[in-house]
């Protein structure tokens, strides 16, 4: 029996009162957004992150490091989201509607999770979509065409920059707090699409082992995680979520 097939994979679905999900850039990966490690298509097999993430190279070089957030900005806006984002949102509301808890972490900066319905998402790494200025801090959503300056300007003058927690920085602690106490208090936690080496977000898998929930990986390879986690299943997120939501809110 493949661990799809397990009756109480479906069980710990129906039973759980609180799921945590947590999801990297392999749920993307089915609407055409790359990931960051795959060899030949991960956006770090193609181009040096010490060049583009983190603060030091955008101090370097501005108009580079805005210029390639700005293209990743625009791709995902042209992108949709997939079966996979569709289900979590659907088993987010149905879960909610039958009093249950629901928390989505995503380590995703994409926000197709929000375009496909998800609600209170808890962007790990910030998000492509607000930029903030480095001298004022004022951040601002955006949603309209590619910038025509590189980088774009604040109205105090100052540069602004991607709204992304880059090498060396840390993550918002509000939103690094409710992803912990929610992997605390998770009956069940899902792990999709990510390769698990990024720390802190790894680290909240470890969480939810040790406070007893049971876990299920999605992912196409084996992770650290694997040999662990109560079901790891080697599967595409935009295949195997819809079926499993189905199942889950069929009880
Ligand atoms: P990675 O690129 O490290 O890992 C993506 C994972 O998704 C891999 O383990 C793939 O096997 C798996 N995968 C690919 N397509 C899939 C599919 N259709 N279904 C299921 N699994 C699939 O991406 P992350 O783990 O998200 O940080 O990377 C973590 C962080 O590292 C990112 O948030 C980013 C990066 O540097 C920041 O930007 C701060």
């Amino acid at each position: 029996m493949t661990a799809i097939n397990d009756p109480a994979l479906i069980e710990a679905f129906r039973g759980a009162g609180h799921v945590v999900v947590l999801t990297g850039a392999g749920v993307s990966a089915e609407s055409g957004i790359a990931t960051f490690r795959d060899a030949l298509t991960g956006l770090w097999s193609r181009f040096n992150a010490e060049d583009l993430a983190t603060p030091e190279a955008f101090d370097r070089d501005p108009e580079l490091v805005s210029r390639w957030y700005d293209e990743r900005r625009c791709k995902t806006m042209a992108c949709e989201p997939n079966g996979g984002h569709v289900a979590l949102a659907r088993l987010q509301a149905g879960m909610e509607a039958a009093g249950r808890k629901f928390t989505l972490i995503t380590q995703n900066v994409d926000r197709l999770h929000q375009r496909a319905g998800s609600r209170d998402v808890l962007e790990l790494h910030g998000t492509l979509h607000v930029w903030r200025c480095v001298g004022c801090g004022e951040a601002k959503l955006e949603s309209g065409p590619a910038f025509t300056e590189f980088p774009p300007k604040c109205s105090c003058g100052g540069n602004r920059r991607p709204g992304v927690v880059w090498f060396g920085e840390n993550l918002d602690g509000g939103v690094l707090n409710a992803a912990a106490d929610a992997a605390q208090r998770a009956d069940l936690f899902l792990t999709l699409g990510t390769s698990s080496v990024v720390h802190p977000a790894a680290g909240l898998i470890d969480v939810a082992l040790g406070a007893k929930a049971k876990v299920v990986e999605v992912n196409l390879q084996p992770t650290a995680y694997s040999k662990r986690v109560t079901w790891s299943l080697r599967a595409k997120t935009g295949e195997v979520l819809p079926w499993l939501v189905d199942k889950a809110l069929a009880g």
